[in-house]
């Protein structure tokens, strides 16, 4: 993988990651709608996701796409639509007719949310978002799938859990991914030669998690962090926080109880909560 491609290279993971990335790629090219704080002495290329012809010319002469760009939290519809939805099926169009082999499209444990807490969810878990913005995750997972399958673009998409060095609260026990652990993510994805569509959870080797990655753990990834680790620094900052029945129930955390209008207790009732993804 020689030229790889970071959209949303101003963002905060576009950050973190470009020096980690910029060592294992040399000929790395960054992207954004916006000049960068710092392109680490790397080509910038700044494209609008929203407008094709602009992501064409970013995609130009590009073998693997780091897909970061887009609108990372919950939002008004229009504004999902134009970043999340119409860019990145830009994004995949301008791919297939560049040549692009391989894409890491960055999803969300938003696409999942709202799993209970106490359930344990494979990648083959179907999609169940907690927001708009949990959709457009989904439409980006499907999308990699259609490329794929229909195209031969190698995609794998990462539902990351909360991308940082430290855990932010209790949930971000179970969901906390290390930069260096993404970057392991993204590197299986750019480079193993079994890739054809995946799913992984972007979340590192946490005690805690939510997620059963045995997916990504058969092509080769190892998480060197547990965000076990700083149990007191997570409680310490729950503590801070004001109870939530609606977020502190389910895996998406405050992202549900945005909005919310359902009766909780009456779904809860209705629902097989006991999700057997066994078979
Ligand atoms: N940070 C996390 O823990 C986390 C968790 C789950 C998923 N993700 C996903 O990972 C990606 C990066 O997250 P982040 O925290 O760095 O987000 P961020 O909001 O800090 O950065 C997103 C970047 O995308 C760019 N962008 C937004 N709209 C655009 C458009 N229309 N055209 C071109 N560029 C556009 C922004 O300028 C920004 O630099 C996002 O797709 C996000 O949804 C992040």
């Amino acid at each position: 993988m020689k030229r790889v491609l970071l959209t949303g290279a101003g963002g905060d993971v576009g950050q973190r990651i470009t020096p980690l990335l910029k060592a294992i790629y040399p000929d790395l090219v960054l992207s954004d709608m916006k000049p960068l704080p710092n392109t680490h002495g790397l080509p910038f290329r700044q494209a609008e996701l929203s407008d094709l012809p602009s992501v064409k010319a970013a995609v130009a002469d590009i073998d693997g796409i780091i897909h970061l760009g887009g609108y990372s939290i919950e939002g008004p519809w229009e504004t999902i639509l134009n970043a999340n939805i119409v860019g990145c099926y830009n994004l995949f169009e301008s791919a297939r007719l560049a040549g692009v082999k391989r894409i890491i499209f960055a999803s969300s444990n938003h696409a999942a949310g709202f799993y209970l807490r106490e359930e344990t969810i494979p990648a083959e878990a179907p999609p169940l978002p907690d927001s708009r913005y949990g959709v457009s995750k989904a439409f980006g997972e499907a999308l990699g799938a259609l490329y794929a399958m229909k195209h031969g673009i190698g995609v794998t998409s990462l539902r990351i859990g909360n991308v940082g060095e430290v855990p932010l609260d209790v949930r971000r026990l179970s969901i906390m991914l290390h930069p260096e652990d993404l970057v392991q993510l993204i590197r299986i994805g750019l480079e193993h030669p079994d890739i054809v569509n995946e799913v992984f959870y972007g979340i590192s080797g946490n005690t805690r998690a939510w997620y059963d990655n045995t997916r990504a753990e058969k092509f080769g990834y190892r998480p060197k962090h547990d965000a076990e680790t700083q149990l007191k620094h997570a409680e310490a900052e729950q503590k801070k926080l004001s109870p939530d029945t609606v977020a502190d129930a389910y895996q998406g955390g405050g992202f549900c109880s945005i909005e919310y209008t359902a009766d909780m207790a009456t779904i809860m009732d209705k629902l097989d909560r006991t999700m057997d993804f066994s078979g």
